[in-house]
């Protein structure tokens, strides 16, 4: 075991307190600064999976670039799922800057040790899947990242930022496909309604598990890594989703979706939470296949790393030629 003296005891709990009065001053934590290794760690596991999730996400969609309905349709999604390329670069990126490489992170994606957002391990059946994942997806995820935008990590809350602007594009793209779907022949509204139900429940899960049952919420809400608990989030999508669906003349997906003037929100059904756990755990309908589908991209891209290291290898060299 380790021993720290007395003087590295005291040292440490200066860091502590300075690192705390950050937190509390609503300052911003840095790269260089210190900070416990808990929270490192918690937010190295919380923005990777972010990342994973950016990347995981562009599966389910990209099934369906090379069948969409128009070519206007078809330049709105190669847009969108290029958009979750860069996300998830820009959290790969910042997530580095806390001594993890991305090598490690996809490391841990592809043995299943690091989760990403179970939502995509559901199949795209129908192209109104792929509107409601506009409208649902990244409504549900916009919800969430508008509040990390406050989170502590300076690098995340920038990223957060930038994403947001562009998740809040997805939404309305998908919104308005929906819209039309909704509105146009009796097969394609039947589409849109069929779609709804089968991305509604998943949709709430995003928000992950009860507050009552979230191993980390209490400690992320300390350290302000979440600014707004799962279920609050929960709350707040319900709300302003349910009057979208009515204004998209399509049935409510729970059949107990209901206003409670007294809590001032809708009422909802319970989730399968079963179902969750199953999907989160590796037994959903499509993880098998996003994790072997991950792995053949990556495999086929490894061209491209080894040109850069020689690249990297080749600078290093001349750097040294002319020093020499
Ligand atoms: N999918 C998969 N796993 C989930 C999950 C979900 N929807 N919700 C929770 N979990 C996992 C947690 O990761 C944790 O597992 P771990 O200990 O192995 O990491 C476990 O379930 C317990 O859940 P907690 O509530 O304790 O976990 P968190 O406090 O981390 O809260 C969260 C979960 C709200 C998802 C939080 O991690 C978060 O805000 N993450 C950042 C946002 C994010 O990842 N968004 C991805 C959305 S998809 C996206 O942006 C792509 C775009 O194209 C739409």
């Amino acid at each position: 075991m380790q021993v720290i003296n007395k003087d590295d005891q005291a040292a440490m709990a200066q860091e502590l307190a300075k690192f705390e009065q950050k937190i509390a001053d609503e300052q911003k934590i840095e790269p260089g600064d210190w900070m416990p290794e808990a929270y490192r760690k918690n937010v190295i596991r919380q923005m990777s999976q972010h990342a994973h999730s950016e990347i995981i996400g562009m599966q389910p969609e990209g099934n369906w670039i090379t069948r969409a309905p128009s070519l206007r349709r078809k330049a709105i999604l190669l847009s969108k799922v290029q958009d979750e390329a860069g996300h998830g670069l820009y959290l790969y990126s910042s997530t580095e800057t806390l001594g993890i490489s991305r090598s490690q992170m996809i490391e841990a994606l592809q043995s299943g040790e690091a989760k990403y957002a179970q939502i995509f391990n559901y199949p795209t059946l129908t192209w109104a899947d792929v509107g409601a994942i506009g409208w649902l997806v990244d409504g549900a995820a916009i919800v969430n990242q508008i509040s990390l935008q406050r989170t502590s990590y300076g690098p995340y809350a920038r990223a957060m930022v930038r994403i947001c602007k562009e998740e809040s594009f997805h939404q309305r793209q998908g919104y308005e496909a929906m819209y039309a779907l909704a509105h146009g022949t009796p097969v394609q509204k039947q589409m849109a309604q069929d779609a709804l139900d089968r991305v509604w429940w998943p949709s709430l899960m995003m928000f992950g598990p009860h507050d009552s049952e979230s191993a980390h919420s209490s400690q992320s809400m300390a350290w302000k890594i979440k600014r707004v608990s799962n279920d609050d989030l929960r709350q707040k999508f319900i709300d302003q989703t349910v009057p979208q669906i009515e204004v998209l003349g399509l049935e409510m997906p729970d059949p107990e979706i209901k206003w409670n003037e007294e809590r001032g929100h809708y009422d909802s059904g319970e989730i399968n939470w079963q179902e969750f756990k199953e999907v989160i755990n590796g037994s959903g309908p499509c993880n098998f296949q996003r994790i072997k589908h991950h792995k053949a991209a990556h495999q086929e891209g490894e061209w491209v790393r080894e040109a850069v290291r020689a690249y990297k290898q080749k600078q290093i060299e001349k750097q040294n030629e002319t020093a020499a």
